[in-house]
């Protein structure tokens, strides 16, 4: 297996880390009130609707001796990171099971596609590899906005990189900084900690699939139906729907044409879904129709 391995998850992370330049233009004025002091309340939920089996079953290969995760990504660690976050998988109006399941798959996929291992041929499948990856490697630069960097807010520290680290891949100074602060850890002056303790790792992939950033609203409010579209999304065919998310993740480089990359995201869901029993994955799988924000 290491052989075809390594050239595979090259590519692999190649594309992967494609978007996360996308991010330049993420607005990151006024994140500060956005999410000070959110996300600190528990009572976990998740672990109904996941298993630890279920979550086994679904990340086949996170553990082996190719993935340079291994080890990390911890089931225990998960929930605990979700513990942070209660209205993940279980806000107003989402409280039917199948809604509830339809998100935590989603979610699960967005992260996977972000972390993948797989390929085409690979062991059981290029679905089973999500959670492979923790940091992003050979970074072409270390992330450091000059705009975000220069308004002082989110000052880059000397010789720091924010290249990306965890499930969510996060990114740029502007993302590590209100990370860190909703977050509770020092984002700017120790980005390493989001590669370093799995928690914190997961905590910055919910954060980010919690917390809106207008104009796209979060990835939550889409899976849980509390998303509106307004007048211009309506015209950019961005209705609710799994594509949805991936348009607010990645959509200037995965959406409005076709992408392997967000057809994957698709491949992770749909597995992800049968796994948890969801019975309807809902309308709009992607975002090929879509315009980005
Ligand atoms: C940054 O790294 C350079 C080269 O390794 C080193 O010379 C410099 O002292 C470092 N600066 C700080 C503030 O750590
Ligand atoms: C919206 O979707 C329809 C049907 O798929 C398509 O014909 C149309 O071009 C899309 N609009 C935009 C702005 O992409």
């Amino acid at each position: 297996m290491a052989r075809p391995f390594l050239p595979l998850v090259l590519l692999a992370i190649i594309a992967s880390n494609a978007g996360l330049a996308e991010a330049a233009w993420w607005d990151w004025h006024g994140w500060r009130h956005v999410f000070r002091g959110r996300y600190r309340r528990a009572p976990p939920q998740l672990s109904s609707i996941l298993t630890e089996k279920l979550y086994g079953a679904m990340f086949l290969h996170k553990d082996d001796a190719a993935c340079p995760a291994k080890g990390f990504y911890s089931y225990a660690a998960f929930l605990r990171a979700a513990a942070r976050f209660p209205g993940f998988g279980a806000s107003a109006g989402h409280d039917d099971a199948d809604t509830r399941r339809r998100e935590v798959a989603a979610f699960l996929a967005q992260i996977s596609q972000e972390t993948t291992g797989g390929w085409a041929t690979a062991p059981d499948g290029p679905y089973s590899w999500g959670l492979c990856f923790k940091e992003e490697l050979n970074p072409p630069s270390s992330y450091c906005d000059a705009a975000a960097a220069t308004n002082t807010q989110w000052a880059c520290a000397a010789n720091k990189s924010y290249h990306g680290r965890g499930p969510m891949q996060l990114s740029w100074n502007y993302n590590y900084g209100p990370a860190g602060e909703a977050l509770g850890f020092d984002g700017l002056g120790s980005p390493e900690t989001v590669a370093e303790d799995p928690v914190v790792a997961f905590e910055t992939a919910l954060w980010f699939w919690m917390t809106p950033r207008p104009p796209k609203p979060s990835c939550h409010d889409v899976m849980a139906g509390l998303y509106v579209p307004d007048e211009r999304d309506a015209a950019a065919n961005r209705t609710a729907g799994f594509g949805l998310t991936t348009n607010i993740i990645n959509g200037g480089i995965e959406c409005n044409g076709g992408d392997a990359r967000a057809d994957g995201r698709v491949g992770f869901y749909r597995r992800y879904g049968r796994i948890l029993g969801v019975r309807d994955l809902g309308p709009n799988l992607d975002c090929a129709h879509q315009l980005p924000y």
